[in-house]
């Protein structure tokens, strides 16, 4: 059984739609949910699905010492990150290369870095005029939202559109969209080790 932690900070709709996914799954389970933010929605989502909950602190966070052997304890494989405002120190993302996934809404490496989250993605794609937007999942590494692109889609921008409205429909796609991308990532990467051992 592979385990999942999903790394969060507000509303968790993809967390949600993550959960209901691996519901009853054989080979992959959510294990964890991770927040930064004591009030977040999402907490209340995990309780919902009888998932386990912690919250970290920025500092919890950047002393990785003490994460890891928390992920270690709930035999966390793969890392999800699903809105999760923070930056991934370094311990963990060699501690779990190829192992961290992200979402960002946007088509990186437009309109991504440090600072680019939320509304003001969609502000930025809004002020540059641009006809299209979407959403990437991809690898986590050292640097913000560089990693291994897994997978992207578009969707149109209307001059109409506020950036409220464009993020709704990015928030779609990514509904439509994460899960069944972690869950092939992780099955064939999964396999692909079998092969190799
Ligand atoms: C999503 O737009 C995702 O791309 C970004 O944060 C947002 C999270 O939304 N990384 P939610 O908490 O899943 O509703």
């Amino acid at each position: 059984m592979i385990h999942l932690a999903l790394f969060c900070s507000g509303s968790g709709s993809n967390a949600q739609q993550i959960m209901e996914y691996f519901l009853g799954n054989v080979q992959i389970k959510v294990a964890l949910v991770v927040s930064s933010n004591p009030e977040a929605y999402v907490l209340q989502r995990a309780a919902g699905f009888g998932i386990p909950t912690i919250i970290i602190s920025k500092e919890d966070l950047k002393s990785e010492g003490d994460l890891l052997p928390i992920l270690k304890n709930h035999h966390i494989d793969y890392i999800i990150l699903a809105g999760f405002i923070w930056k991934i120190p370094s311990k963990i993302v060699d501690t779990f290369t190829d192992k961290i996934l992200n979402i960002h809404p946007s088509l990186l490496p437009k309109f991504g870095g440090k600072g680019m989250y939320g509304i003001k993605v969609h502000e930025a794609v809004k002020l540059q005029g641009e006809k299209e937007s979407g959403m990437t999942i991809h690898l986590v590494n050292h640097k913000y939202d560089d990693g291994r692109i897994l997978y992207q889609d578009i969707c149109q921008v209307f001059a109409q559109d506020t950036p409220e409205d464009i993020s709704q429909r990015v928030l779609k796609l990514e509904h439509f969209h994460y899960s069944r991308v972690i869950d092939n990532y992780i099955t064939s990467r999964e396999l692909q080790q079998m092969g190799n051992s």
